[in-house]
């Protein structure tokens, strides 16, 4: 194993390309002050691909049918910074307001929640444990979606074995619940596992969420603060147009569309805030 991995150096001319293309197909946006971020996290993959310049990765990524290396471009980027129970008062206002309104309102009609961006899938595990708590399997039939453009992320959910950093906001009774102490850290338990179906999907691609979109909940919390406003706003037009007619958005406590979309509105509902498309 090597000491140190090598950074190849990135030349504004090569930097404003690719950062442009990233931009383009990612939604990523990095300023000029973050050229070494780039360089950094980019370059294992130059030079594991043997290219001897950032010129060559560029051209590969823009003309090849390099579906494989945009994957790995994800994986790179890819900042999975996520634990259970992070920001609550939308789940609570999910599970306390949310489903119980619209299962009054359309009796045995299935209900998908979709955590879009769900890193390591924590975000979507807790909704499955606050629904399970809540009684709410048992009463309703509701699945879960959690999707994320980096595979080696939705690998790890698909794992669903979580070490002591996921678990610094979870209740040490839920822990204890819901969890399985293995060598490795902890396993969550399959009842809760299996209530999230999980998906690559990159939510700048309408064909990646035009089915997944098509619910009345969607989270997609902590992933625009790595975006351009351009590409907070294309996202969230494409869930605007594939939501029902009414439709809960909800992102990051530290992420505001105000100045990105009039769609959807913003209203608290259950002592939470979400953007809301369609009620007057
Ligand atoms: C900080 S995590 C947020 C996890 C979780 N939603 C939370 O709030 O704890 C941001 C995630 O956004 C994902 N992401 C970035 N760009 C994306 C895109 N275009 N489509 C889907 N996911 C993306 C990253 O791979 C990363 O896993």
């Amino acid at each position: 194993m090597p000491l140190y991995s090598e950074t190849l150096s990135l030349p504004t001319g090569a930097f404003t390309i690719l950062r442009d293309l990233i931009h383009e197909r990612i939604g990523l946006y990095y300023e000029e002050s973050q050229r070494d971020l780039l360089a950094d996290k980019l370059s294992p993959r130059v030079i594991a691909l043997g290219f001897g310049s950032f010129l060559d990765y560029y051209y590969l990524l823009k003309y090849d049918a390099a579906t494989d290396e945009w994957q790995a471009v994800m994986n790179a980027l890819s900042v999975q910074e996520t634990f259970f129970w992070r920001e609550p008062d939308q789940i609570r206002a999910l599970v306390d307001v949310l489903i119980p309104q619209f299962v009054a309102k359309n009796p045995g009609r299935a209900i998908r929640i979709w955590s879009a961006a769900c890193a390591t899938g924590e975000e979507p595990l807790t909704i499955a444990m606050a629904l399970q708590e809540a009684g709410w399997f048992a009463r309703a039939p509701i699945s879960i979606v959690g999707s994320d453009a980096s595979p080696a992320a939705i690998e790890k959910a698909q794992r669903g074995l979580y070490r002591e950093r996921s678990f610094r906001s979870l209740a040490p009774e839920l822990r204890e619940r819901y969890f399985k102490a293995v060598s490795t850290g902890w396993q969550i338990v399959p009842e809760i596992h299996a209530r999230v179906r999980w998906k690559v999907a990159n939510v700048t691609h309408e064909d990646d969420i035009q089915d997944l979109g098509a619910t009345p909940f969607i989270f997609c919390r902590n992933a625009f603060i790595y975006f351009s406003e351009q590409s907070i706003r294309k996202t969230v037009d494409l869930f605007w147009k594939y939501q029902p007619t009414i439709g809960y958005l909800c992102v990051g406590a530290s992420e505001s569309l105000l100045r990105i979309t009039t769609k959807y509105e913003l209203r608290e509902i259950g002592g939470a805030f979400m953007y809301v498309k369609g009620l007057d």
